[in-house]
């Protein structure tokens, strides 16, 4: 068989071990031709893509980014866009398109699907958003990252007697937010599933200084939002692409919580260093099971399905489900973290 495989949309910790193991089971195990296309759907949709041996995945499992390049290019953005991604599928004599990606990217592949294209999808986020999958790769690795920067945070928070309020990712979800938070015990977490009310917030810090203690760390979801009408709050411009790109929720819940504390605030905002470096293990294991599981899915003949992890087993599960909803914490977890407002 003859495989394309590409990735799409934000990058994440794991996409490599993905295309290397797409490599391995397809082109060691079955004897297969993989290609790899450049910068996601761009690649397909101008035909620009490498071929993949052995030697072209060798020493990346560990490797964060993605060797093939990733754009936020979609299909559909382009007048026509599917019929060019069909022609040069039937070009290429692929058997299948493998692409790794988000939210937008299984979108786009549902779209390609539908239109007769052969796809197997697979996965990624560090946002863990994704819904008909109990984890996405990337997500331990942005935590990890995140937590480390808590427990460094405490230590000059408490030096300076500060409010740090730390901006971590997560655009719809708060899933980041909620495991660093509760890893690095901060003391308040704001989402946004559950806009939240600034007075709350800065009562609920100020009882802290009150009993006694020196410093608050809060950490903020970049998509976290005041409750309407609680806070003047700047939502921020969508980019070119129409992503949102964030005011700054850290910045303006610095300035808010510093004015009624009567303490010194200071936004940290993390950022793309939660997607950037090596993978954990963990994440490489489960996109390294995902690369295989998508190869095996090809050469039954699955397509218009995504890999996905239930429980402890690799399933595959229609691409329709992945997109319709996103994977939003239930409530119950954020209760047991106790700080969430
Ligand atoms: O979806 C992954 C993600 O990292 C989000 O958490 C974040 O909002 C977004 O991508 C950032 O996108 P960009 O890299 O385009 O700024």
């Amino acid at each position: 068989m003859r495989m394309g495989v590409l990735t799409s949309g934000g990058d994440c910790p794991g996409l490599n071990a993905v295309i290397r193991s797409v490599v391995h089971r397809a082109v060691v195990d079955h004897g297969d031709d993989v290609i790899g296309f450049h910068d996601g759907w761009r690649g397909l949709l101008e035909c620009d893509y490498r071929k993949l041996d052995l030697d072209a995945v060798s020493g990346i499992l560990a490797r964060g980014g993605t060797v093939l390049g990733s754009s936020r290019v979609q299909p559909a953005q382009l007048r026509d866009g599917v019929e060019r991604a069909r022609g040069h599928v039937a070009d290429l004599g692929l058997d299948a398109i493998i692409p790794i990606g988000g939210e937008g990217t299984l979108k786009a592949a549902r779209l390609l699907s539908d239109s007769g294209l052969p796809i197997v999808g697979v996965p990624k986020t560090i946002d863990n958003d994704i819904a008909a999958t109990d984890v996405t790769f990337g997500f331990d690795t942005a935590v990890g990252v995140a937590t480390e920067a808590l427990d460094r945070l405490k230590t000059t928070a408490e030096s300076h007697q500060r409010v740090l309020i730390v901006e971590v990712m997560g655009r719809h979800t708060g899933w980041i937010a909620l495991h660093s938070g509760m890893a690095a015990g901060a003391h308040a977490i704001v989402v946004p599933e559950r806009p939240f009310d600034i007075e709350e917030l800065a009562a609920r810090v100020g009882e802290r200084f009150s009993a006694g203690k020196k410093f608050a760390i809060v950490v903020a979801a970049e998509g976290a939002k005041p409750r309407a009408g609680t806070m003047d709050f700047d939502e921020g411009a969508k980019d070119i692409y129409g992503h949102e790109r964030f005011a700054g929720i850290a910045r303006q819940l610095s300035l808010e919580l510093e004015d009624r504390l009567g303490k010194e605030a200071r936004p940290v905002i993390l950022g793309h260093v939660q997607r950037g470096g090596t993978p954990t293990a963990y994440d490489r294991v489960l996109a390294t099971r995902f690369g295989w599981h998508a190869v095996e899915a090809v050469h039954a003949g699955e397509f218009g399905m995504m890999t996905a992890l239930r429980g402890t087993e690799i399933v595959r599960t229609p691409l329709a489900a992945a997109v319709e909803t996103l994977k939003t914490v239930p409530d119950a977890r954020y209760d047991e973290a106790g700080v969430v407002l």
